[in-house]
């Protein structure tokens, strides 16, 4: 599925007066392409991940899917806290879109099975989120997401809540996830090497109100995993991102005050 995003601007408007989150993004994402979006804290990420998820009004502009479909559902999200239903273990967490479509119990029961597989926690479909560490509830969250079976999944810094370790982990169950079965995959994220290990192509935005600076494309070639961070197009890659995001990130931090 192609998503053509033209346009957008989003204002909020509260008590202490109006922000405005996106100043005009306009950009494409090709068909089962893994495409991120990188930029300092506040630019409007989250924004413009819920306006393509249909979970927020635009200010103006528009967001189209085009493209047949395939599957059952057009859009999954995973949060950046994995937002699991704690008092229902594992596997009754993972079919819920399956669920929502009034499927047949033993089909969630195959549905689950079959993505706890994919992500490798098929021993703990009986845990409760709570038994669960970090990144295997991510692990679930993203399982959750493929079952429902949709064109795009969007992931909004799916992974910034667990260690460094667990990330890099993550990174390349994610890569070999998505390898199986190519999905049009849109990855928020403020880690570089993260985003250039993943992606296509990466879209830099600048700080609020949020705009795309560039969009780059990652030469490194794929099948990627860990030592694809020590080829010389990777580095090139990361600094280029770098390059463009340092300023803003300065001016993010001062308007934050963090
Ligand atoms: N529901 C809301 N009401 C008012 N302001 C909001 C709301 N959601 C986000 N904002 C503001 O919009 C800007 C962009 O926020 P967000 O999309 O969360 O940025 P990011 O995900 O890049 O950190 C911020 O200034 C934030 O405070
Ligand atoms: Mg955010």
């Amino acid at each position: 599925m192609k998503i053509v995003v033209r346009f957008l601007t989003k204002e909020f408007t509260s008590g202490s007066g109006n922000v405005r989150a996106l100043g005009g993004v306009d950009f494409e994402v090709r068909d089962r392409e893994f495409f991120g979006i990188i930029g300092p804290t506040g630019c409007g990420k989250t924004t413009l991940l819920h306006i393509i998820a249909g979970l927020e009004q635009p200010t103006t502009g528009s967001v189209e899917f085009i493209g047949e479909k395939r599957t059952k559902s057009m859009v999954s999200m995973v949060f950046q806290e994995s937002a699991l239903m704690p008092w229902r273990s594992v596997e009754e967490n993972v079919p819920l879109g399956a669920e929502f479509r009034n499927e047949h119990p033993s089909i969630l029961k195959r549905v689950s099975q079959f993505f706890l597989e994919v992500v490798r926690l098929l021993d703990f479909g009986k845990a409760r989120p709570y038994e669960l560490s970090g990144g295997m509830k991510q692990k679930v969250a993203i399982a959750r997401a493929l079952a429902n079976d949709p064109e795009v999944i969007l992931m909004d810094e799916p992974f910034a809540s667990l260690d460094a370790q667990t990330r890099l982990l993550m990174r390349e169950e994610l890569l070999r996830i998505w390898e199986r079965d190519k999905k049009t995959v849109i990855l928020v994220t403020h880690n570089l090497d993260e985003a250039v290990m993943l992606c296509d192509r990466i879209a830099v935005m600048s700080s609020a109100p949020g705009l795309i600076k560039s969009i780059i494309t990652v030469d490194v070639p794929r099948p990627r995993n860990f030592r694809s961070m020590k080829d010389p197009d990777f580095a090139r890659c990361t600094e280029k991102i770098w390059d463009l995001l340092r300023y803003d990130v300065d001016q993010a931090m001062r308007q934050n005050s963090v």
